[in-house]
């Protein structure tokens, strides 16, 4: 009889950054943000595993990619589960929850046709706040209207 294989094994990699605990609904959209499917590293990727934390949870590993705080901004807001897993030379070397910022700049698109910076040349600008349900809301910081997480539009 055939032994049939039972697990399989996603590679480890030598250098580079996984990020873990991904929500799985929000995995495509830290795809996106992060502008992977434009890039030349190896990327792995998975959505829908199992976890016992989340019960499905999406993970994305980078080969040869160490984001900036600007990138981790991005993750966090998309992805406020996601844990950024540092690795060098096949160790774990840094593991972090990714932080909701207090304030996003350049990032974001404002979702009001009126504000001034959908009219000249001036750089986005909000503050993170939670609402009384607990949902992060993104307040502009030139026009003062509050988008919610189902208007964010990335520059
Ligand atoms: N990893 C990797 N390449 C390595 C080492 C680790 O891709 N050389 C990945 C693992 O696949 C895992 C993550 O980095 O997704 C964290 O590794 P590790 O801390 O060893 O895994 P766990 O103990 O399972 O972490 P947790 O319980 O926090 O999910
Ligand atoms: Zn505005």
């Amino acid at each position: 009889m055939k032994n049939k294989r039972t697990e399989l094994i996603v590679s480890a990699i030598s250098n580079g950054t996984v990020i873990d605990h991904i929500q799985a609904g929000n995995t495509f959209r830290v795809f996106r943000i992060l502008g992977l499917e434009n890039t030349d590293h190896q990327v792995y990727f998975g959505t829908n595993l199992t976890s016992s934390k989340y019960g499905k949870k999406g993970l994305i590993k980078i080969s040869d990619k160490f984001f900036e705080k600007e990138d981790i901004n991005k993750i966090a807001l998309v992805a406020p589960t996601a844990t950024l897993i540092e690795i060098r030379d096949y160790e774990v070397v840094k593991k972090e929850l990714v932080s909701t910022p207090e304030t996003v700049e350049n990032i974001v698109k404002c979702f009001n046709p009126k504000c001034v910076t959908n009219n000249q040349k001036v750089s986005t600008k909000f503050k993170v706040i939670t609402d009384h349900k607990g949902n992060m809301k993104l307040s502009c910081h030139y026009c003062e209207k509050t988008m919610d997480k189902s208007h964010i539009e990335f520059l």
